[in-house]
């Protein structure tokens, strides 16, 4: 079998990471895995069967009817699979990042799906983001960046997002949202949103999109030589 690589992006809502993990990887025939997708899906189950994210008996009781799949499909867009039913649009709300952020805090949530992430890049050569990839997921990863930008320019990337989707949003709630996911992601007691002490800090605040696809692409090269 030939070598599998594994890539971590970490870093704060509206960085880009999936934007641009995506496209790196679709370039190096990697598979993207967006594990936010996957704790968004948790917190979609418990709020459909009336469980709040700080309901930590009821998770408790629910957290084994959760079950996940994560699928692909020829553009190599992530579906996710809940019991069935692909819900991939329906993780894509304010409400439900809120929900994830909340839901994801707990231990038995984060042990639940700690295998599901780490068997992916045991089969195929990954590019995974999230909060704790780098940290926890997979700490021997081949590379580990840690993208960052201002809250202000990610809540207006994130706020151009939403209204190109049509949802009718506020400038202000975006970033009201987004000051208190980073608060809750990175003061949680568990696997805490931080840079890997191996990391390379990317901060993307005054690039554009390409300019932070390249530079993402140049520390993956000078790493591991690929791309
Ligand atoms: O990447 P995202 O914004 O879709 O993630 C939604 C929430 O899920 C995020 O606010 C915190 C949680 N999350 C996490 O705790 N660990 C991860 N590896 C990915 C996401």
């Amino acid at each position: 079998m030939s070598k599998v690589y594994s890539i971590a992006i970490d870093g704060p809502a509206g960085a880009g990471k999936s934007t641009m993990a995506k496209a790196v990887a679709k370039e190096l025939g990697f598979v993207y895995v967006d594990t936010g997708a996957i704790y968004r899906t948790v917190g979609y189950h418990m709020d459909l069967m009336g469980i709040g994210p700080k309901d930590i008996d009821g998770i408790n009781r629910l957290i084994d009817d959760v079950n996940l799949k994560l699928t692909y499909d020829e553009d190599g867009l992530q579906h996710m699979i809940l019991n069935g039913a692909d819900v991939t649009d329906e993780i894509r709300t304010p409400k439900m990042s809120k929900i994830a952020s909340e839901v994801s805090k707990h231990k038995v949530v984060r042990d639940f799906l700690l295998d599901t992430q780490r068997n992916v890049a045991k089969e195929h050569s990954v590019i995974m983001d999230g909060r704790d990839i780098g940290t926890v997921v997979l700490p021997d990863a081949d590379v580990k960046i840690f993208l960052t930008a201002s809250v202000e320019v990610r809540a207006q990337r994130r706020y151009k997002e939403l209204l190109e989707k049509g949802q009718k949003v506020q400038y202000a709630d975006v970033l009201r949202d987004m000051e208190e996911r980073d608060y809750q992601d990175t003061h949680r007691a568990i696997a805490p949103l931080k840079c890997a002490s191996d990391a390379i800090c990317l901060d993307t605040g005054d690039m554009d999109l390409e300019q932070s696809i390249e530079a993402m692409k140049k520390i993956i090269k000078d790493r591991i030589g690929v791309c």
